[in-house]
C-alpha cells in the first residue's frame, strides 16, 4: 500500500473527529443570530492551519463574516495553488424534516453510501469538501515536503453572495498570486465514476413585489373590483416561460454561445440515467426546455425558477383577503455569454413591461454572479487527471455542473488564474436539504485524490 493511503487508513477515525468538530459549529452565514459561531468556524480553521505549520495565518475581517488565510512558501521558484473553500452553511429549514439535529454529525450507511456517510450541515457543502484539502496537506508535511506552494483562502460568505470575498480579492491581488486555484465544492458523476466540473452556471436572483390595494382587503366586498396582486404576479410568473419552456423574456438567449454539436453529442454520452434521476426525487416525468436533453438542461442552458412566492393569508384555516401586496424570489441560472447584470436589467425592464396598470410593481436585485467554464488542455486538468486515475481507475470525465460558485468567474478576472474544480460531493448528497450527506469514502478518495493532485501538479508544471 502507498504511503498516502496508508497514512489516511491509519488516521481516517481522527479527520472524521475532526470534521466532527467543525461540523458541529452552526456557522450559517445567512442568519445574524449565528454570526458567533460563524466566528468560532473560521478560529477553528485558524488553529488547523497553525498545527500543520502554515505561515502567516490570519483571520481577515470584512464587512461582514471573516475569511481565513495562512499560506506556506516553500520556495518562490515553485509553483503556487491557491485553494479555495467556504466554511459558512446554510440555513436548515424545514429542520422537521431531518432525522436528527444537523449540528450533531453521525455517520449512517445508505444505498448508495454503504460503507457509511457523515450526516450534518456543511458535511458535503462544503465543510466536508473544503476540510479534505487540509488533511491533504497534513499528509504531505508529515511525511515529506509540499512539491508546490500553498495559499489557502476559506470564505465565511459563499452562500450569500461573496461580495467582500470580491472586495478582499481585488485588494490582494499580489498576495493572492497563484498558477492555479484548486476548489472541492462540486460534484462528481457518481461514487465510482470520477468526473472534473469544467464549467458552472451564473446566477441571476430578483426578488419582486406586486402592490394593489393600500392594505388587505374583504375578498367578498371587494373580490372581483380590484386586481389581486396574487392572481396578477402569477399571470406574470407564468408568462415567463412559452409552451416550448423557452424564457421569454426580449433578448435573454441574446449573447447565449451554442455548444458545438460534437462537444453536445460529447456531454450526452456522459453516463446519465433518466430513470435513476426521476426516481432519486420522487418525480413521475422530467420537463424542461424543448430540444435538449436532462443532462443539458441542467448544464449548459439557462433557467429561470421561482424560489419562493407569498402574499395573503397561509395560516391554518381559512380567513376571506384580498392581499395588498404579493411576492416572488426568482432566480436565473446563466450560461457562457450572459453577464448577469445585463440579464438583471432585461428582467426588471420585462417585469414592469408585463405589468398592468392595476398594480405597482417593485424590483430588488439579491447577489449573482457569471458564469464560468476551464479548459481540460491545462496541465491543472491533466495533472487532476492523473491524480482521479490514481485513486479511481478510470479517466475523470470533464462535465458541467448546474450550480453556481460566482467568486470563480471573478477570480479569473482578477487573478487572471484557472480555477480546477476536483468536487466530490453527489447530487444525492441533499446539499442545501433536510439530512445532507458526505460519503466517508468520497472524504477519504476525495483527500488521497489532492494529495496526489499537488504532486502531478508540480511535475507537469517542470515538463
Ligand atoms: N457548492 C455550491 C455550488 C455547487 C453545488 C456547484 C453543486 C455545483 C454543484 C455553492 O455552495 C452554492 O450553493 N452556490 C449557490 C450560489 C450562491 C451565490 C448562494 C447556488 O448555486 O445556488
Ligand atoms: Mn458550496
Ligand atoms: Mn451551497
Amino acid at each position: 500500500m502507498s504511503k498516502i493511503k496508508n497514512y489516511i487508513e491509519s488516521n481516517k477515525e481522527r479527520f472524521i473527529e475532526e470534521l466532527f468538530e467543525l461540523l458541529r459549529i452552526p456557522s450559517i452565514s445567512a442568519k445574524s443570530e449565528f454570526d458567533n459561531d460563524v466566528r468560532k468556524a473560521a478560529q477553528l480553521l485558524k488553529t488547523h492551519f497553525l498545527n500543520l505549520g502554515l505561515d502567516n495565518c490570519e483571520i481577515c475581517e470584512t464587512e461582514g463574516h471573516p475569511i481565513v488565510y495562512a499560506e506556506k512558501i516553500i520556495d518562490e521558484s515553485f509553483p503556487t495553488i491557491l485553494i479555495y473553500g467556504h466554511y459558512d452553511v446554510q440555513p436548515v429549514d424545514p429542520i422537521e424534516l431531518w432525522d436528527q439535529d444537523p449540528f450533531d454529525p453521525y455517520i449512517k450507511k445508505t444505498k448508495i453510501h454503504a460503507e457509511g456517510a457523515i450526516f450534518a450541515r456543511g458535511a458535503c457543502d462544503d465543510k466536508g469538501q473544503m476540510f479534505m484539502h487540509l488533511k491533504a496537506l497534513e499528509i504531505i508535511l508529515k511525511n515529506d515536503t509540499l512539491p508546490c506552494n500553498v495559499k489557502l483562502m476559506i470564505e465565511g460568505e459563499e452562500e450569500v453572495g461573496s461580495d467582500n470575498l470580491e472586495l478582499f480579492v481585488k485588494n490582494n491581488k499580489k498576495k493572492l498570486s497563484n498558477d492555479i486555484i484548486l476548489v472541492s465544492d462540486t460534484g462528481m458523476i457518481s461514487k465510482t465514476i470520477p468526473s472534473i466540473t469544467t464549467g458552472l452556471r451564473g446566477l441571476s436572483y430578483l426578488e419582486v413585489e406586486i402592490t394593489g390595494p393600500n392594505r388587505d382587503l374583504h375578498s367578498g366586498h371587494y373580490g372581483g373590483t380590484v386586481a389581486n396582486p396574487i392572481n396578477v404576479l402569477s399571470k406574470m410568473i407564468n408568462s415567463l416561460h412559452d409552451e416550448n419552456k423557452k424564457i421569454t423574456i426580449p433578448g435573454f438567449y441574446d449573447n447565449v454561445i451554442e455548444m458545438s454539436e460534437d462537444d453536445r453529442t460529447k456531454l450526452n454520452s456522459s453516463p446519465f440515467d433518466i430513470n435513476e434521476f426521476k426516481e432519486s426525487i420522487g418525480l413521475q416525468k422530467e420537463d424542461g426546455e424543448i430540444g435538449f436533453s436532462t443532462i443539458e438542461r441542467q448544464s449548459i442552458r439557462p433557467a429561470l425558477d421561482v424560489n419562493g412566492i407569498w402574499g395573503g393569508y397561509t395560516g391554518e384555516g381559512a380567513k376571506t383577503v384580498l392581499p395588498s401586496k404579493a411576492h416572488a424570489k426568482i432566480s436565473m441560472r446563466l450560461v457562457p455569454g450572459q453577464d448577469w447584470k445585463r440579464i438583471n436589467k432585461l428582467f426588471t425592464d420585462h417585469i414592469k413591461d408585463i405589468a398592468p396598470n392595476t398594480v405597482k410593481v417593485k424590483v430588488t436585485e439579491h447577489h449573482g454572479g457569471q458564469p464560468y467554464v476551464a479548459p481540460t488542455d491545462t496541465i491543472g486538468f491533466k495533472a487532476a487527471s492523473k491524480a482521479y486515475q490514481d485513486v479511481f481507475n478510470l479517466e475523470p470525465i470533464p462535465t458541467r455542473d448546474g450550480g453556481s460558485i460566482p467568486i470563480i468567474a471573478l477570480f479569473e478576472q482578477e487573478l487572471k488564474s484557472k480555477t480546477i474544480l476536483m468536487g466530490f460531493g453527489l447530487d444525492s448528497d441533499a446539499i442545501h436539504s433536510p439530512n445532507e450527506h458526505y460519503g466517508v469514502s468520497n472524504f477519504l478518495n476525495g483527500i488521497e485524490t489532492i494529495t496526489k493532485f499537488h504532486y502531478y501538479f508540480k511535475d507537469l508544471f517542470n515538463d
